[in-house]
């Protein structure tokens, strides 16, 4: 597929993915969705690089869906189109690689559950998040008010998606919604940086903790730590064998295996 909003760039096992529909402030539509899907497509297939990071072109991450389209909706029409957005962003989430979301402005709306779909969130210090849907007489519909909630806790999940404001990187940041916030001019090398630094530990071993981290998050803690002991001991089959050899030899381990 020619991709007209997506812009994936390679940096060795790390791709940067920017959302360019700048003149609407990267608001999501459904050309947007369906790049995204045939992309999200190709990189679960293929697996051709360790860490993905995402962010927008221009003052916004994403603006939120687009409002201009959803506003010719009916009443099915929304079903299917919050539906469209909920199972892409589980398909983002799902991803068996890492994801982070360099956060360079706006993150609001659909734009905000897309950020809440990455495994990580890096603010610029220019950042503006909230889900401003009940100002358009609306709810979150890409699975915002679920996930809100499980990575800031239910009252400051109420307090921001009833009242429909906005928060800046700092307030972001202290309430763990963002893991980090750089200097605009900084984000996109410091979220590589990051994005590098993931790419070079135990390839197996990253993505055993992303799946454990995210399946283990919904269940019981028993079963979560009978998932846990299986994907500790298969990593003895496999290179945790390496890494701990490299350090009894005091040496880098070679993942190569
Ligand atoms: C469509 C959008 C848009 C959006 C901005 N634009 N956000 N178009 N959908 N979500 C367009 C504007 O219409 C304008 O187009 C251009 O981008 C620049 O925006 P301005 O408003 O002129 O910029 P500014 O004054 O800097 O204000 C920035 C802003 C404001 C505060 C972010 O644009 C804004 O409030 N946008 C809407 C934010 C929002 O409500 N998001 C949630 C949407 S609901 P023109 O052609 O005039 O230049 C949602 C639901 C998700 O996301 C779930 C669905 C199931």
């Amino acid at each position: 597929m020619n991709y007209q909003i997506i812009k994936p760039e390679r940096f060795g096992r790390v791709e940067l993915l920017t959302i360019s529909r700048p003149a609407s402030l990267n608001a999501l539509n459904s050309a947007f969705f369906a790049e995204l899907v045939d992309y999200l497509d190709y990189v679960v297939t293929d697996e051709p690089f360790d860490v993905l990071v995402i962010t927008g072109e221009g003052k916004a991450f994403a603006a939120g869906a687009d409002i201009a389209e959803m506003a010719g909706l009916d009443h099915e029409g929304a079903r299917r189109f919050s539906e469209r957005g909920q199972q892409t962003f589980l398909m983002l989430e799902d991803l068996p690689i890492p994801v982070i979301a360099a956060v360079n402005g706006y993150a609001l709306g659909g734009g905000c559950e897309l950020s809440m779909a990455c495994d990580i969130r890096l603010a610029s210090s220019n950042a503006l998040f909230g889900q401003p849907e009940v100002n358009l007489g609306l709810v979150p519909g890409y699975a915002g008010t679920q996930r809100l909630s499980r990575l800031i806790g239910l009252g400051g999940s109420l307090k921001w998606i009833l009242s429909g404001l906005n928060m800046d990187a700092n307030e972001a940041y202290r309430i763990g919604l963002v893991q980090g916030i750089s200097e605009p001019e900084k984000l996109i090398e410091d979220a590589l940086a990051l994005a590098r630094r993931i790419a070079t530990r135990g390839p197996k071993a990253v993505r055993a903790a992303k799946f454990l981290l995210r399946k283990g998050f919904d269940m019981s803690f028993q079963k979560a730590l009978d998932m846990e002991k299986e994907h500790f001991a298969e990593l003895f089959n496999d290179e945790g064998i390496e890494g701990m050899k490299a350090f009894l030899e005091k040496r880098k381990p070679s993942w190569e295996l």
